[in-house]
């Protein structure tokens, strides 16, 4: 599902969050490992309201390992747990389950000093569109979508998923909105196909996906069109050669590049040009 956001759409997610907020003890965020920063919602902070955080890096079939750890380790330093998951083919997602746990350990021990004893957590699953929340419920709770149903008087309407007997999972997810003011962060979920086509045009956005591969991953492309360019060859001619490659040929022998700079974005979001992450920590502003 993707948002075409306007401000009384982030006004409406904003409220639905908060009053999702007051009902649970953890909030797990998804992030898409590719963009871990961009796609993080900038003001989850403020609305978290101190409750314990697990973040989710999600796709990480399709993120560069070793930055994904730089990024586990930045955001664990933030406070963070956080964990690594392919929601897709369920890689890491059992996991899930005992973060939860770890980030909940002081509120369990403060209930069991009360005598309150088996209380299960309660989680949300919260994160920008197309970060993969929809897929990550399913895998995460699999065969136990038993809904327990609404709780009178304090959850009416809300449904909780009973994933065992320490664990309870509301069953929609939180939407959030993405970063709007920061143009880099819009550009790389433009990449991720986190924003609609619709507003970018494609050729252009190629041209920035080349170039970015070009200082960043300078093989990847030569090694999936089988084209040759070097360092210094400039984009447009790249895309060129990719139309070629590929056979994007319009009437009259010219390349397509078009369709070729749609071609490349496709392969990229596949992760058909290898597993591939597009921002770094350190480049943080
Ligand atoms: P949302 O609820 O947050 O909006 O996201 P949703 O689950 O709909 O997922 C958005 C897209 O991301 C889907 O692809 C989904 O399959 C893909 N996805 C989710 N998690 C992962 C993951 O860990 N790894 C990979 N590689 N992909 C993931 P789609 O193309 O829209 O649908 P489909 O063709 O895959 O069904």
């Amino acid at each position: 599902m993707q948002f075409q956001w306007y401000p009384g759409h982030m006004a409406k997610a904003k409220k639905a969050m908060q009053e999702d907020i007051k009902l649970i003890d953890v909030i797990v965020e998804l992030v898409d490992a590719r963009v871990p920063y961009s796609s993080k919602n900038p003001d989850i902070d403020a609305l978290a309201n101190g409750k314990s955080r697990v973040l989710v890096m999600n796709k990480y079939d399709l993120a560069d390992a070793s930055v994904t750890d730089k990024w586990v380790k930045y955001y664990e330093d933030k406070g963070y747990f956080v964990t690594k998951v392919n929601s897709k083919n369920g890689k890491g997602v059992k996991a899930v389950n005992n973060v939860i746990k770890k980030a909940c350990a002081e509120k369990i021990e403060r209930d069991r000093h009360r005598g309150i004893i088996n209380r299960p957590v309660r989680a949300m699953v919260a994160g920008i569109p197309n970060v993969g929340k929809s897929t990550f419920i399913n895998s995460f709770a699999g065969k136990a979508c038993t809904k327990t149903g609404n709780k009178p008087g304090v959850t009416k309407g809300k449904q909780w998923i009973r994933l065992n007997k320490s664990v309870e999972l509301l069953d929609t997810p939180g939407i959030l909105w993405p970063k709007f003011e920061d143009q880099k962060a819009g550009l790389n979920l433009a990449f991720t196909g986190a924003i609609k086509d619709e507003l970018y045009n494609a050729y252009e956005l190629s041209i920035l996906l080349l170039d970015f591969f070009n200082r960043n991953y300078p093989d990847a492309v030569n090694m999936h069109y089988k084209t040759r360019t070097t360092e210094d060859s400039n984009t447009a001619e790249t895309l060129q050669q990719i139309a070629v490659c590929r056979g994007c040929i319009k009437s009259g022998a010219e390349p397509d590049t078009d369709k070729a700079g749609k071609l490349l974005i496709d392969d990229f979001r596949a992760g058909r040009l290898g597993a591939v992450t597009l921002e770094k920590p350190q480049d943080l502003p």
